[in-house]
């Protein structure tokens, strides 16, 4: 049987968009990281494998990125909710921009950049903050250390628990993805019927069944979006 739906739960489904306007590149809008690098040269465990240098240069780059960056006022109001609903952000970004805006419950399901993981066992995961990780940067039990990044053809992190959230939430707010890496993107689907489902995104291919499409920057519309639900209305 389902569970029943949590009138006080919101949840946030967060990709690449929400960190654009903090100066952090998208993957696959013009300019975007997938536009100047091949992902299977730099995000594969083939890549890991055949060049573990440039993948780990390709992480550090992103880690400076992330360190030089502040959270928008996007990431502020989602932190906002939770003066008044139980808020879950489920994010695909591997930043820190949710956290440091005040969010404390984030699942990151495409991994962290500021951590580290053996790559020999991916339970061994340590914080390292912005420091870079290099060849002969080891973990505890001596392997070298890898990124704490879903590379493709791996797992995503935390995908049940994201799941048993998305499924009891009465507002769902999907902000600055794509839409297209799986099986996140399925995960908008477990929403409720009853529950409000909202996209905020410069743009979508196509927009989910159940969704009303909030066309704009992050930064404009999700202010937007967390105060009308502070106010306790619904925002279409
Ligand atoms: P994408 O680069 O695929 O999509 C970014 C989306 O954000 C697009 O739909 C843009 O229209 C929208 N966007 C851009 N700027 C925006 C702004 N200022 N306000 C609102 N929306 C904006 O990024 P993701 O969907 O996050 O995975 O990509 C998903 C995954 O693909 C990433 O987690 C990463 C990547 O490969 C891994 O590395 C495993």
């Amino acid at each position: 049987m389902k569970k029943e739906i949590d009138d006080n739960k919101v949840v946030i489904l967060s990709g690449a968009g929400i960190s654009a306007e903090s100066g952090i590149r998208t993957f696959r809008d013009s300019g975007g990281l997938w536009n100047q690098y091949s992902l299977e040269e730099v995000a594969t465990p083939e890549a890991w494998r055949k060049n573990p240098k440039l993948v780990l240069e390709f992480y550090n780059e992103r880690r400076k990125d992330v360190s030089k960056a502040k959270p928008n006022c996007a990431h502020k109001a989602i932190a906002g909710l939770q003066k008044k609903y139980e808020t879950v952000v489920i994010t695909q970004n591997i930043d820190d921009l949710h956290e440091r805006a005040g969010s404390k419950n984030v699942i990151h399901v495409h991994g962290e950049i500021t951590k580290a993981r053996s790559s020999t066992d991916p339970r061994i995961v340590t914080n390292i903050g912005y420091e870079s990780i290099d060849i002969g940067s080891l973990c505890a039990s001596g392997s070298q250390l890898r990124p704490h990044i879903v590379w493709f053809g791996e797992e995503v992190l935390n995908y049940e628990i994201a799941r048993e959230h998305i499924q009891t939430a009465k507002r769902v707010l999907i902000v600055g993805t794509s839409l297209s890496v799986f099986p996140v993107a399925g995960l908008l689907k477990k929403a409720r019927y009853h529950s409000e489902k909202l996209i905020v995104s410069l743009d979508v291919d196509k927009k989910p069944y159940g969704y009303q499409f909030v066309r704009g920057k992050a930064t404009e519309m999700v202010p937007y979006v967390c105060n009308s639900w502070l106010e306790g209305l619904r925002v279409i």
